[in-house]
C-alpha cells in the first residue's frame, strides 16, 4: 500500500516520503481500516520536527518510533481482528489513532472509533476527531460551560477554535471569538455573537468579562486573563505558546499552575483524551446541525508534506484535510 513515511526528524518537505509499505495486520481488538481521509493537527507537527526535544522521550530519542504519521481518520472497516465485537467490514467510522493514518490502510483499536456522522462525507468526518474532542471536553468538562455563560475563545479561527465556538453555542453560551481580521466573518458565521480582532484590539483591556476563557494561543500574561474573568470564572489553557526548542510550552503551562495557587478564578491546564462516547456525542451535534467542520483546504495523500507545512505556519483557518484515494 502507499503511505507517508518518516524515518527522521525535520521539516515536512525534507523528511516525508510517499512510498510503498506493507499493509498492517489488525491484532486483538483491532480493525483494518481503508482510509478515505485524514486531517492535520499541531499534534502531528511535534513528532514530525522532533521539537520540543523533551517530547522525544515519547516519540523516539534519535528518530521517530512511529514511521507512518497521522492521527485523525475517517474510513471503512476492511477486516476485523480477533476479539472485535462491535464493528463489521463495511462500517463507515471515524476516530483518532496514535498514528498511521497518512496511508491507504491503517490499524485502529475498535474502541478508538465511532460511526461516521451520517450527514458528512469522509473528508469532513476526518476533520472532526482530535480538534472536535478537544473543543467538547475543553468546553463541557474543563470549562464547565453552561447556558447563559459568557465564553471567550482565544484562537477561534483554527482547527479547535472553530469547533469550540460551535460547541459553546450548543451549550447555550454567549460566545466571543478572538481572531485576526481575515477570519472575522468566518468566526461570526459559525455562531460567535461577538468577535475581537487581535491585530487591532486586546480583549484583556476591554470592559467585557467572561465566565470561561478557552485559550488556544497563550498570548497573554496570567494577570491579564485574570483581569477579565468574572468571580468564579475559569481559564482553560489548552496549550501554551509554542515555546523553546527544549521544553516547548511547559514553562507557560507551569505559569498557569502557579497562577492557580493564588486563589480567585480557577486557572487550569487541560489535555484532551480520545473517547468514543465523546466522538458519538460530536456526531449527534453534527447530525443535529449544531456543529459543522470548517475546512480550509484538502490535499491528496502525496501532498501531505504541504498540508503539514501549512499547519506548521500557525495560521490555519479551520481544518486542513488529507484525502486518500486507493
Ligand atoms: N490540550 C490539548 O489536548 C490540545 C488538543 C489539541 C490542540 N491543542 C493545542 O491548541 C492549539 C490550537 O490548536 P489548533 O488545532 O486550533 O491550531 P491551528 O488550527 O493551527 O489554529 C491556530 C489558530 O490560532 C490563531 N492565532 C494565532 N495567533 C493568534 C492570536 N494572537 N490571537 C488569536 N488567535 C491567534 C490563528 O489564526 P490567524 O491566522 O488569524 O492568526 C489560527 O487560526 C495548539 O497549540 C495545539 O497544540 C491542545
Amino acid at each position: 500500500m502507499k503511505a507517508i513515511v518518516q524515518r527522521r526528524y525535520g521539516n515536512p518537505g525534507d523528511v516525508l516520503e510517499f512510498r510503498d509499505v506493507d499493509r498492517p495486520e489488525p491484532g486483538d481488538g483491532e480493525v483494518l481500516l481503508r482510509v478515505h481521509a485524514s486531517s492535520v493537527n499541531p499534534a502531528d507537527w511535534f513528532p514530525l520536527v522532533g521539537r520540543p526535544s523533551v517530547l522525544r522521550l515519547m516519540f523516539g530519542l534519535t528518530r521517530p518510533k512511529r514511521q507512518v504519521p497521522g492521527k485523525d481518520v475517517a474510513g471503512t472497516v476492511e477486516a476485523v481482528g480477533p476479539k472485535v465485537t462491535r464493528l463489521r467490514p463495511g462500517d463507515e467510522v471515524f476516530g483518532e489513532l496514535p498514528g498511521g493514518a497518512y496511508a491507504e490502510y491503517a490499524v485502529a483499536a475498535e474502541d478508538a472509533l465511532a460511526p461516521k456522522p451520517a450527514n458528512l462525507g469522509f473528508p469532513e468526518a476526518a476533520a472532526v476527531p482530535l480538534a472536535g474532542i478537544t473543543a467538547l471536553q475543553g468546553m463541557r468538562d474543563a470549562g464547565g460551560v453552561q447556558a447563559g455563560h459568557r465564553v471567550l475563545v482565544n484562537g477561534a479561527s483554527g482547527g479547535v477554535g472553530t469547533f469550540a465556538v460551535q460547541v459553546a453555542r450548543s451549550l447555550g453560551a454567549h460566545v466571543t471569538g478572538v481572531c485576526s481580521t481575515r477570519n472575522l466573518d468566518l468566526v461570526r458565521s459559525i455562531g460567535a455573537e461577538e468577535v475581537v480582532d487581535y491585530t487591532r484590539e486586546d480583549f484583556t483591556r476591554g470592559e467585557q468579562s467572561y465566565d470561561v476563557i478557552f485559550d488556544l494561543v497563550g498570548s497573554h500574561a496570567m494577570s491579564a486573563y485574570r483581569r477579565v474573568l468574572r468571580p468564579g470564572g475559569v481559564y482553560v489553557a489548552s496549550t501554551g505558546r509554542p515555546g523553546g526548542d527544549i521544553l516547548g510550552p511547559m514553562p507557560y503551562l507551569f505559569r498557569v499552575v502557579l497562577s492557580s495557587l493564588r486563589g480567585g478564578p480557577t486557572m487550569k491546564t487541560f489535555v484532551a483524551k480520545p473517547n468514543p462516547d465523546d466522538l458519538a456525542a460530536l456526531a449527534q451535534l453534527i447530525e443535529a446541525g449544531e456543529v459543522r467542520p470548517v475546512i480550509e483546504r484538502a490535499y491528496g495523500l502525496p501532498e501531505t508534506a504541504e498540508a503539514l507545512a501549512h499547519q506548521g505556519e500557525g495560521h490555519a483557518q479551520g481544518k486542513t484535510v488529507v484525502t486518500v484515494e486507493s
